[in-house]
């Protein structure tokens, strides 16, 4: 499957293809020096396969696998390495690896020498549907995550479904979190697709479908809004309850997939009874969810405590958070709320 992004300024080419990397050669040919940047748990796996369609020339470079990578401190070590080597601005970057190393790897290119080429070669399942796609790059500072960061939009985007055969059970639920967030705020008929599947093996023989879909609703969404200033915040759905779940529980110990699949959930079933929700949405939403075992349900959490880390979201402006709501499946809306109402959304299903 071939898709083309398309905006007035950038156009690029996303296949999804097993075995798609045998291309790499021919997009690639335009380059002499290459630089490939991965992370410790993918260049075992990965990264000689990756060289093997690479001029031998091409140099890699492999940081510790994990969110704290994706640091100025990483940027820097790249750009000096690159420096080393008398990279030109006509030269290329690859990213091979999740969304970590695909921000970072992009953030890299965004600046060194005001901006070079790069490809993304997406590994798991949520930068396969969402990270590679849409030109945000950014690397995380003490202060916050993705605090400095820049658009800069890959060359093409090189999708091989085969990498998600050694990606863990709950990274694979991540990533299918996001996908079914893109189908109810996007896409009733994908949604309707989704329920059609018997479980995560059944929708696992069919994954190169589902991401070429998901990878359409990502395009579609980023073409409307480029720079990020209206619309593009309805792939936000089920975040800020999310964050404000992950942060409260401490770090790591939710996974962000299974965090906003919880925040979906709260959100709506609260949306629902308040009445701007068509009836029947929460339950079409936690069918899906179950049937995947991604798992929604929310914990004991102190009330007044989540809404403090609400109250803390990046995207607030002044007093007002905007809330990405469903008005159905398929079918969704910004809700700007008075941070002092909040509590009014999250009451407990
Ligand atoms: N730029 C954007 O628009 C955008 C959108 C969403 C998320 N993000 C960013 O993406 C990042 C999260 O991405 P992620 O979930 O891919 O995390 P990640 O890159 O940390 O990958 C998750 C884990 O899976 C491992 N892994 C990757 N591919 C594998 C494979 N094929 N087999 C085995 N292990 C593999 C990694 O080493 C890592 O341990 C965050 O930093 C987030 O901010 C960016």
């Amino acid at each position: 499957m071939n898709i083309e992004f398309k905006n007035p300024d950038v156009q690029y080419p996303i296949d999804i293809e097993n075995g798609c990397l045998q291309t790499l050669r021919a997009v690639v040919s335009d380059y002499s020096k290459i630089l490939v940047i991965s992370d410790s748990n993918v260049a075992p796996l990965y990264l000689e396969g990756v060289l093997g369609q690479l001029p031998p020339s091409a140099h890699s470079f492999v940081i510790e696998a994990g969110e704290s990578s994706k640091s100025l401190e990483n940027a820097t070590k790249i750009w000096e390495l690159m420096s080393r080597e008398e990279f030109s601005r006509s030269d290329l970057l690859i990213a091979l690896g999740g969304g970590v190393i695909g921000d970072l790897t992009g953030y890299v290119a965004s600046c060194y020498m005001r901006g070079i080429d790069f490809v993304q070669i997406p590994t798991t399942l949520l930068s396969m549907v969402d990270s590679s796609i849409g030109g945000k790059t950014a690397v995380n500072t003490a202060f916050a995550k993705n605090q400095i960061g820049a658009f800069h939009h890959p060359e093409h985007v090189l999708i091989d479904p085969d990498f998600l055969k050694t990606l863990s059970p709950v990274e694979f639920l991540s990533g299918l979190t996001e996908v079914i967030k893109m189908a109810a705020i996007w896409d009733a008929e994908f949604f309707e697709k989704l329920k059609t599947y018997e479980n995560v093996n059944d929708l696992q023989n069919n994954i190169a479908e589902v991401i070429t879909r998901a990878c359409e609703i990502k395009k579609e969404v980023v073409e409307s809004d480029p720079m990020d200033e209206g619309l593009r915040l309805i792939l936000n759905f089920g975040h800020t309850f999310g964050h404000a779940i992950e942060s409260y529980s401490g770090l790591g110990v939710v996974p962000h997939g299974i965090a906003v699949a919880k925040g979906m959930y709260w959100l709506t079933a609260n949306t629902e009874s308040l009445g701007l929700t068509k009836p029947g949405t929460t339950e079409q939403l936690v069918n899906v969810l179950n049937k995947f075992g991604i798992d929604y349900t929310l914990g004991d959490y102190d009330l007044t405590a989540i809404e403090h880390k609400i109250a803390l979201d990046k995207k607030r402006r002044s007093q007002i958070i905007k809330l990405v709501i469903l008005n159905d499946i398929g079918d969704s809306k910004i809700l700007p709320v008075d941070i002092a109402q909040i509590s009014t959304y999250l009451k407990r299903p």
